[in-house]
């Protein structure tokens, strides 16, 4: 049996459809209520958390596998395997400025707010760059609309919320898709059954019937 940790919210909708494209019969998910453990069929026990809770138990060994943004994967560097790009939940991490603003101009040290500070000051020290980085927990667009800061580091999905906000994409930092991880032991120790569920993942994310081979 695989424990299998999947992210609430954004993410939710598209797992459980993916479960169910891949051939697991999903419908206990559909009477859970307020459970957080879910048992499907023999195979499979789901559990609930938040994106960084997932990572945290997959790393642990308290889930075998997760399903996870790579935003949160790319924040936390913790020491997962990642074995599939699922890709669904399709967006990008990119540096924003208010429009017309370009926030690389000029020698003094910009500030620059984000919810993501380690995604953002590695980006900026790969360019050489010197920043101070401000850590908000939400809504990081109003920050250079109140002053707070020269740019931001955010998801940008479908660009609405910077549109609508008067700002727009200086430049692209990473793309990120849900990502299928996996505990290291974990993945010593139950491979044909991890493969078997990457297999069945990926082959319904093109399509292609699987009947669970490898
Ligand atoms: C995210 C992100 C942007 C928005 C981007 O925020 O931080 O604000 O979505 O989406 P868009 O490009 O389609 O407009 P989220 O809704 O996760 O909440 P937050 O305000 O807590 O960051």
């Amino acid at each position: 049996m695989l424990r299998l940790a999947l992210t609430k919210g954004r993410l939710e909708q598209k797992t459980v459809e993916r479960l169910a494209a891949s051939g697991i019969d999903i419908s206990p998910l559909q009477e859970k209520g307020r459970k957080l453990i879910v048992r499907l069929g023999e195979e499979y026990e789901v559990v609930f958390a938040k994106a960084a809770d997932v990572v945290t138990y997959v790393e642990h060994g308290s889930a075998d596998v997760g399903v996870v943004g790579k935003d949160t994967l790319l924040e936390m560097g913790r020491s997962v395997y990642e074995l599939l790009d699922l890709g669904f939940g399709k967006c990008r991490f990119a540096v924003a400025a208010l429009k017309g603003y370009d926030p690389y101009a000029g020698y003094g040290v910009k500030t620059v707010a984000t919810k993501y500070p380690t995604v953002a000051r590695r980006f900026f020290e790969s360019k050489n760059m010197d920043v101070e980085i401000v850590k908000i927990e939400g809504s990081v667009e109003l920050a250079p609309i109140l002053r707070l800061a020269d740019a931001i580091v955010d998801i940008v999905e479908t660009g609405t919320t910077l549109k609508e906000n008067g700002l727009e994409v200086v430049e692209t930092v990473a793309d990120i898709s849900a990502r299928l991880i996996v505990n290291v032991a974990s993945f010593k120790l139950n491979k044909q059954e991890v493969e078997l569920l990457a297999s069945r993942l990926n082959g319904a994310k093109e399509g292609v019937k699987t009947d669970g081979g490898i």
